[in-house]
């Protein structure tokens, strides 16, 4: 067991930790993660605050997940509870104080909370510790719940929350606080900037590039593991990946509403023109302030090439726009891994998702037909070996599309 000395210094480097991290939901998972190594808890849940609601935002079950295959990940689905006297996480919300119950099935019905019983029903799993901490923003407002589930000790029994816990989970989510708000700023900003897009062009809404970005991820962590990438790389990645990716069409704020919003086929030079969409995305951030500027210009610029060389805008320089030294004369696309692996990411991504969707120049497709375009794809617009990778995760992909469905932007920093 950690002394309090030390356990204040680790909260210490946690902070610098999770201060680091730029993207919102990449944030909530290392939060809940970190949290559960502190007390040793099985599982955990995080609550983002909607206005007078909580909704459901991240959830890690070490039990459950231990009975999927390995690299499969627990779907769960999205709810709201109001921040009322009614359930735990609304109590501790409302009131602001932290809750520390030792059985939730042994609950006094004194309190006007209850704990609801529908999850352990559908999972089977058991329920017993639960420690709910409020979340809480400068201003002193509800931000969120931190709600910890059954503390192991040592021989993985599981066991009430001690003092120590409570009080070092105190500290921990004052500095999750922290970070949180500033990864909801950094995400209402992005939204921002998406809306600025999605006034000129109707069809890249927040919806579609969280689509877009969840997609990516998917992709991209399966990819890593196959190629043993470093953890830390990955971690490093998925942060830059997730906020890129819902940039990947920025460049188009550039480009005319005639060409934008045209109900029919483009014709040969308004296409010409639209492709330069690429370019002017990576020069939004090309004075590359931090990885994620990088990783986002990379991904604006690289997200139409195809893997046979026949792509956009090919070997440019993102800031002129004209073709690099060597490829003046020749055919420009990229090709194969010429390619950075981030644009061969999102081009998967962003394609089946537009099928999908609603253009205003055409219907959505539906699964069979986008999956068959994104199958005939591989190996001359498409990456084969991502393909590959992107068919085996189908069922978290369609997790994806219902969790950010377009009438329901889900957004926690809305
Ligand atoms: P977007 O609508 O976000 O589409 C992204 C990519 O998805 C397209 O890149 C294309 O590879 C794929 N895609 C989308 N719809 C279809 C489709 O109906 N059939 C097929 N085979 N692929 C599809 P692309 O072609 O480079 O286009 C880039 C952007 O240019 C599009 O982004 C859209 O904003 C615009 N665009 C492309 N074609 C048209 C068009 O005919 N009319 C209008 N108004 N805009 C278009
Ligand atoms: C609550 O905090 O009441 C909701 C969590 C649960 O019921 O498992
Ligand atoms: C991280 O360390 O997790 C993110 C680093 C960065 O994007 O600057
Ligand atoms: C276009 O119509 O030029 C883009 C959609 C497609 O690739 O068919
Ligand atoms: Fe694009
Ligand atoms: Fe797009």
């Amino acid at each position: 067991m950690l002394s309090e000395k030390q356990k204040l210094d680790t909260l210490m480097v946690l902070g610098i930790e999770l201060n680091r991290i730029h993207d919102l939901d990449i944030l909530l998972e290392r939060v809940l993660t970190r949290a559960r190594q502190f007390v040793h808890a099985d599982a955990g849940t995080i609550y983002i605050r909607e206005d007078q609601h909580l909704r459901f935002a991240h959830s890690q079950n070490d039990t459950l997940q231990r009975k999927l295959p390995s690299g499969e990940k627990l779907i769960y689905s999205t709810y709201t509870l109001p921040i009322d006297s009614t359930s735990i996480a609304g109590y501790a919300a409302a009131t602001g104080k932290m809750l520390s119950i030792p059985d939730v099935y042994t609950l006094s019905t004194s309190k006007q909370y209850r704990f609801s019983k529908k999850f352990d029903q559908a999972s089977g799993y058991v329920t017993r510790s639960m420690l709910t901490i409020p979340l809480t923003s400068s201003k002193k407002e509800a931000l969120g719940i931190l709600q910890i589930i059954n503390a192991q000790d040592h021989e993985k029994r599981i066991r009430a929350f001690s003092r120590s816990d409570e009080k070092v989970m105190l500290h921990f989510a004052g500095i999750a606080s922290v970070a949180l708000e500033r990864a909801q700023m950094t995400r209402a900003m992005i939204l921002r900037m998406i809306r600025m897009a999605e006034m000129r062009d109707p069809g890249e809404t927040g919806a579609h590039v969280n689509r877009v970005a969840e997609i990516s991820l998917e992709i991209y962590e399966a990819w890593a593991r196959k190629h043993n990438i470093d953890q830390k790389e990955i971690d490093k990645t998925r942060d830059a990946l997730r906020m890129g990716a819902m940039l990947h069409d920025v460049g188009k704020v550039a480009i005319s509403d005639l060409i934008l919003k045209k109900t029919t086929r483009l014709s040969p030079d308004e296409y010409n023109i639209m492709k330069q969409h690429t370019i002017h995305g990576a020069r939004l951030f090309s004075n590359l302030q931090s990885d994620y500027d990088e990783a986002a210009a990379v991904i604006a610029l690289n997200h139409h090439e195809k893997w046979n060389g026949s792509g956009y805008p090919g070997h440019v320089d993102p800031v002129s726009g004209a073709p690099l030294p060597g490829y003046e004369n020749h055919a420009s696309g990229k090709k194969g891994e010429e390619i950075p692996i981030l644009g061969r990411i999102v081009a998967i991504a962003d394609v089946f998702d537009a099928l999908r969707s609603q253009r205003c120049y055409k219907a959505p497709w539906d699964e069979q037909r986008s999956v068959e375009a994104i199958i005939q794809g591989a190996g001359t617009h498409f990456d084969p070996e991502l393909v590959k990778i992107f068919l085996d995760r189908m069922p978290v992909i369609r997790a994806i599309q219902i969790r950010y469905a377009d009438n329901n932007e889900n957004d926690p920093a809305e």
